[in-house]
């Protein structure tokens, strides 16, 4: 079964958790795509041909995660190069056999317009800098500075800006507990899924 869940947002507004939970609940396979841009990003050298070659060993570097690695993968993630290198392979694992489910900014608009359940993960800029805070510590207004700065080159970027696609179904969670947000990720996918009964969940 091709069956593709689009999961897009600003960073922490729990499109991660709420991906592993979907993915996790039907079986379906998880790509994290920023994890993509952000190894690009801290490779360093010339951005295109690091897209071009990335490695699963560049994937593999326990620094991705940081706010610096989150502010290099967004200053390289504006060049069409970069995101060209970067398409095929994400395609291709969206319309894998068995289900997949990506996270990322261009996934419901650019990388997968088809996918059959597409969610817009976001929250207000304070609560998610206090999430990011609470994940990284340091100084908040920094982390805050940071994920704003992050935001407006995202969504300003002429190459696939970040912005809900037409068809997504918006998940706030500002003052959403984040069980309660899976649970209706769950029961989007779910109801679709419903039309197709041959998938069920675990
Ligand atoms: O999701 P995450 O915070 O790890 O993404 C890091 C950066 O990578 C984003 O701020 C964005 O600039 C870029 N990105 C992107 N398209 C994606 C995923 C991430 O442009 N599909």
């Amino acid at each position: 079964m091709i069956f593709t869940v689009a999961i897009d947002g600003p960073a922490a507004a729990g499109k991660g958790t709420i991906s592993r939970a979907v993915a996790e609940t039907f079986g379906f396979a998880h790509l994290d795509t920023g994890a993509l841009y952000r190894a690009v990003g801290v490779k360093g050298g010339d951005p295109v041909l690091a897209a071009q070659t990335l490695s699963v060993e560049d994937l593999a570097r326990d620094d991705l995660r940081t706010l610096e690695a989150g502010q290099a993968a967004s200053r390289v993630a504006v060049i069409p190069e970069v995101r060209a290198a970067l398409l095929a392979f994400q395609r291709r694992f969206a319309r894998r056999e068995g289900g997949a489910v990506l996270d990322g900014r261009d996934i419901g608009t650019v990388i997968c317009p088809e996918a059959e359940i597409k969610l817009f993960v976001t929250a207000n800029a304070e609560v998610r800098a206090h999430r990011r805070w609470l994940e990284l510590g340091g100084d908040e207004a920094q982390v805050l500075a940071a994920l704003r700065e992050r935001d407006a080159r995202d969504m300003g970027r002429a190459a696939a800006p970040l912005k809900p696609a037409d068809d997504a179904l918006v998940l706030d969670t500002s003052e959403l507990a984040i069980d309660a947000a899976i649970a209706r990720a769950i029961a989007h996918v779910q109801a679709h899924l419903r039309a197709a009964p041959k998938q069920s969940p675990r």
